[in-house]
């Protein structure tokens, strides 16, 4: 009997354990529900989000008397021991120092990439250092580099088509994705924006084992970590935030978000997007169904949270008398005496 009362207890403390260790993933998956959920209704609220773009040659009205972003291309070439050439890129990256040829261009490998994460942010070098997959580590690169830095990150597959120029009026700009949430292929932003901090003070928390690569990355570094901490920060922004603070998402004269999207292959008004797309694997379809049934995905994790509910309360209040019993068990000295004291129940 005292030993089906240890089983008991370890039965117990496992799925409390169990439970301790899922309630992040649980999080990081109701914030993508969440997401999902908002992200139209929140530009519906707030059409000021929206950067209406029009091409170089009629700029849109200034916000600012100055460029709050530094003319700074930042591109991010990772290859970790792989055999991967960089030339198949060289026509995008040349196309883009061609349209904005006063622009600086920083071009980052691996050597000095973990040189510079290391120098600016140690508390993300562990991280950054133990991601499975470089793709993990480009992202949160690109995070970094503009955090320090400022300026514009381009993906390698990118061709530009118009100056970037006009666009360092603005504080943060990315485009959306597809099926909600912003997109992290092209980013620009001002020196330490806001958004960048929150954006890295959710790094070491995210940084958690999935099982599944394509969405270990998406939630721990990639589009839904990059979508969902946007969502929050825009949450936290009220009327009285300055434009500084503020973020935006490119959209054409009516408001329309989908035409600057980079998904596939793909031109915008801006780019040529050589649609390198990674959404291939059961894990990404597994994503892309979630955003087509958020309603049903929050239902179903709405279950597994009433059901986690359900069994703490069932072990909490059976964890008591087990507790009772074994310290009585414990108290006694015989073995004999123990199994009398199990009897009374
Ligand atoms: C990083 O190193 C590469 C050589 O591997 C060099 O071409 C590149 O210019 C360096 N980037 C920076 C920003 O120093």
């Amino acid at each position: 009997m005292a030993r089906q009362r240890q089983i008991l207890a370890l039965c117990v403390s496992a799925l409390l354990g169990i439970l301790l260790l899922l309630r992040h993933h649980l999080r990081d998956l109701s914030e993508v529900a969440r997401t999902y959920a908002t992200f139209y209704p929140h530009l519906a609220h707030h059409p000021e989000t929206l950067h209406r773009y029009r091409p170089a040659n009629n700029p849109p009205t200034p916000r600012h008397e100055i460029e709050l972003a530094p003319a700074i291309i930042h591109q991010i070439f990772l290859t970790e021991g792989r055999d991967a050439p960089l030339a198949k890129y060289e026509a995008g990256i040349t196309s883009c120092q061609a349209v904005n040829p006063d622009w600086t261009h920083y071009l980052w490998t691996d050597g000095n990439a973990t040189t510079f994460v290391a120098a600016h942010y140690p508390e993300i070098l562990p991280h950054y250092e133990g991601y499975k997959q470089s793709i993990q580590r480009a992202n949160i690169l690109r995070y970094a580099l503009l955090d320090h830095f400022g300026g514009v990150y381009l993906d390698l597959d990118i061709t530009c088509l118009q100056p970037l120029d006009d666009l360092r009026l603005l504080s943060f700009v990315t485009p959306g994705a597809y099926p909600a949430g912003v997109n992290n292929a092209f980013i620009l932003s001002r020196p330490h924006h806001g958004f960048l901090q929150h954006l890295l003070d959710g790094v070491e928390s995210r940084d958690l084992l999935w099982g599944m690569p394509y969405i270990e990355n998406m939630l721990s570094t990639g589009c839904m970590f990059f979508s969902n901490r946007w969502m929050s920060y825009v949450r936290s922004l009220s009327a009285h935030s300055g434009d500084e603070e503020r973020v935006f998402i490119l959209a054409d004269q009516t408001g329309d978000i989908e035409p600057h999207m980079l998904r596939g292959k793909v031109t915008t008004p801006l780019f040529t997007h050589g649609g390198a797309s990674s959404w291939h694997g059961w894990d990404a379809a597994a994503i892309v169904m979630i955003g087509k049934h958020y309603y049903y995905f929050a239902a179903f994790l709405g279950c597994v949270f009433s059901l986690a509910v359900l069994s703490i309360r069932r072990c909490t209040k059976s964890r008591p008398v087990v507790s009772r019993r074994w310290r009585r068990s414990m108290d006694k000295t015989g073995d004999s005496e123990a199994l009398v004291g199990v009897k009374e129940r």
